[in-house]
């Protein structure tokens, strides 16, 4: 720094000393005095323009000499706060590089589907379909941007007129201040202009940016939880989510970003670089070649950094990898003695992520010192230059004020657009993400189209029915399945893990469609029925599982009947066995469960999820394993309840524990997705086959 003093002293010839002491020394009462009562409230102006005045005292001091030791300190400190403002630019920059890279790897570890699916195009349509809803927001959003960009290229003009002002005040030593009013108001009426629109870029760009992502966040969730339910099979549910949350987060700020910055950004560097050229055509060449070079150099350099981060930061995931796997395991660990092994591996995965960081952070560190030089270097180029057009005459001290003020403006405005590169890339991927599941159609529509059946009997009819799941294409799960089950019959399944039981009661959900053959309800296709009517009153589906929602037991019940009054809820409750645990909590029916149901027992959400299916009064019934979960208390209770419930329905009874269900009239023997045998307990008994060996296993247990 001291350096640049040397070089300016040089050229420093003329001297009016009186006249840089009270400049530099009368600047702060100069500005209390004339500009700040009036402009009190805007004190970014006043920043603006304090920074603006000390550069022209700069470069006025330029031709003059220094007091004393206290003047240069002074203005080296004003120097260096002038710097430090230009060189934050390229600090911002270098930040965000650094946080695009962390970004940047989570986009890569999400999985192969997404980066499959990161070349998705873009769906410019849907985008201009989305800003058409939200015109008017768009157009005030992008016209106030524009004139903040405008505005920008304009005050370093009225700036210069300021300090030319101020300089001729010095130079005939008179302090006129009336002549620094004209100036110095137009500035302000440009910075409150400049603020006004600001706030309403800002603003609507902020309601347009909120209206558009709400927008899509509920068409998309509508469409995701429409979707059929092999989308699910094949789709991770971390990955769903991340596409309503971070994935519309991030294309919003993408989209705002780059209306406002990124017009801003671009409207600034033509205008300035207009004005640079009209201010000086010689100094607008000089840097005109050294600003694109650095840019170019600092690009870069800055993709190096970059691939070095990534790989810091694949490094560390995967030591953290390492832990999380052998914390999850401590048993199987404990169990070998393997701790001192665990250890070892991940001290090993830590060095190499402390290597890596550490290469990083030299990288960082030179990357940052050499441009903080570079740009310090350029503004003393700058001034150099423009020291000694100032001196020639070629330029007078507003003009190399406006000046500088332009490069800045030009310089941040370039390494906005660097940052907002990057940015706009990872929206355009998000947006595609996003619109993506916008568009998909389910096969099987959730809607009431289709038949209903008055009077339901609950016949049920699988008839030459093959069936395989969509992302396992290779092999039929159902083959040529045949079954029937008569008004009112219990037709027990039971069979092997893996034979296709929960399958059959998936498919007459029809949460698939089948491959070939025909399901009927009484005697109607399923595929013509109306897909509500048949999951919400036909049907009573109870799983192995059962799926609590974290609010009350009442509304958990009404899920299946949501106009059901509190006496039906109660009555379901005592037909499952449920009311008299329910009425024993200090809250009752305004219990809340806690999420996934965990307050209660196994056994106790069980019954919970048969009162939430009986409410609805379905014809048909399907319990798939209900007991299998539970311990064998629980599994008692929860039998007493199934068989106290059954009767009156068509019921599909998937069961593990073949003592539970030797009163059923049909017994359904799988294997393969095959029926092997077929007959009540007594018959598949006498026929000493698969049922009975399976049976008598399970009486020895
Ligand atoms: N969602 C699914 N996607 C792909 N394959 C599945 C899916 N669900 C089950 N399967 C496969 O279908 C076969 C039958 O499964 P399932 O009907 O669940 O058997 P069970 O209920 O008798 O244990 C198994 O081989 C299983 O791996
Ligand atoms: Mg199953």
């Amino acid at each position: 720094m001291s350096l640049g003093l040397l070089l300016l002293k040089k050229i420093g010839q003329n001297s009016s000393r009186r006249c840089i002491n009270s400049f530099v020394f009368n600047q702060r009462s100069f500005f209390s005095s004339i500009i700040k009562p009036r402009v009190s409230a805007l004190k970014q102006i006043r920043n603006k323009a304090g920074i603006g005045l000390v550069t022209a005292g700069f470069g006025y001091v330029a031709w003059n000499e220094f007091e004393s030791y206290q003047q240069i300190e002074f203005l080296k400190r004003k120097i260096q706060e002038f710097l430090d403002c230009i060189g934050d630019s390229f600090r911002v920059q270098c930040d965000s590089e650094i946080k695009q890279n962390r970004t940047a790897f989570y986009e890569q570890t999400i999985g192969l589907d997404k980066n499959k699916k990161k070349k998705e195009n873009f769906d410019w349509v849907e985008l201009f379909k989305l800003i058409w809803k939200e015109k008017f927001y768009f157009l005030a959003a992008v016209a106030s941007a524009f004139m903040v960009a405008m505005l920008n290229i304009q005050i370093p003009q009225d700036l210069g007129n300021l300090i030319n002002s101020v300089y001729e005040m010095l130079k005939s030593n008179v302090a006129n201040y009336e002549s620094l009013y004209k100036p110095a108001l137009s500035l302000i009426k440009l910075y409150i202009v400049q603020s006004l629109f600001t706030f309403s870029y800002i603003y609507t760009l902020g309601v347009m940016g909120e209206n558009m992502a709400s927008n899509l966040k509920n068409n998309l969730f509508s469409k995701m939880i429409k979707q059929d339910i092999s989308f699910y099979d094949r789709s991770r549910s971390g990955e769903l989510i991340d596409r309503l949350t971070s994935d519309i987060q991030e294309f919003k700020s993408s989209f705002k970003s780059c209306i406002s910055q990124g017009l801003k950004a671009a409207t600034q560097i033509i205008g300035c670089c207009v004005s640079l050229y009209l201010i000086s055509p010689k100094l607008t060449l000089i840097t005109s070649l050294v600003v694109p070079t650095a840019i170019a150099i600092g690009s870069f350099f800055g993709s190096i950094l970059r691939k070095y981060s990534r790989k810091a930061q694949a490094q560390i995931s995967k030591s953290t990898a390492v832990a999380d796997e052998a914390i999850n395991n401590v048993r199987t660990v404990r169990a070998f003695a393997m701790e001192d092994y665990e250890v070892e591996i991940f001290a090993d995965e830590v060095e190499k992520a402390r290597k890596l960081n550490i290469q990083l952070s030299l990288g960082i560190g030179i990357f940052q010192g050499v441009s903080n030089l570079f740009v310090n270097g350029m503004v003393l180029g700058v001034l150099y230059a423009g020291g000694k057009m100032l001196v020639s005459n070629e330029i007078n001290a507003g003009q190399m004020m406006a000046y500088l003020t332009a490069t800045q403006m030009i310089q941040r405005s370039f390494t906005q657009l660097s940052i907002l590169f990057g940015q706009a890339l990872r929206g355009l991927s998000s947006g595609a993400r996003v619109f993506e599941f916008l568009k998909l159609v389910p096969s099987i529509p959730v809607d009431d189209v289709g038949a209903k059946i008055e009077n339901l009997k609950g016949e049920i009819k699988f008839k030459n029915v093959s069936f395989r799941y969509p992302n396992r294409e290779e092999a039929n799960v159902l083959e040529d399945f045949n079954l029937e089950v008569k008004p009112g019959e219990i037709v027990a399944i039971v069979g092997h893990s893996g034979s296709g039981k929960s399958t059959v009661c998936s498919l007459l959900e029809r949460f698939y469609d089948i491959n070939e053959g025909k399901i009927s309800i009484d005697g109607i296709d399923i595929n013509d029925l109306s897909p509500n009517w048949l999951r919400r009153q036909a049907i009573g589906y109870i799983s192995q599982e059962p799926i609590l929602f974290a609010t009350s037991i009442s509304e958990n019940i009404k899920y299946g009947k949501p106009d059901a009054s509190n006496d039906e809820v109660m009555a379901a409750a005592k037909l499952a066995n449920a009311h008299d645990f329910i009425s024993s909590f200090p809250k009752q029916y305004g219990t809340v469960v806690g999420e996934r149901g965990t307050t209660l027992s196994g056994g106790q959400k069980q019954r919970i999820a048969i009162t939430r299916a009986l409410l609805k009064n379905p014809k048909i019934l399907i319990l798939d394993e209900a007991t299998s979960a539970l311990d064998s208390k629980s599994e008692r209770l929860v039998q007493e309840t199934i068989n106290n419930v059954i009767k009156g329905h068509t019921v599909i009874i998937v069961a593990h524990r073949l003592s539970t269900i030797q009163n059923a009239d049909k017994i359904v023997v799988m294997h393969n997705g095959k029926i092997i045998e077929i007959g009540n307990h007594k018959k598949l008994m006498a026929l000493k086959g698969h049922y009975y060996s399976l049976f008598n296993l399970q009486s020895y247990e």
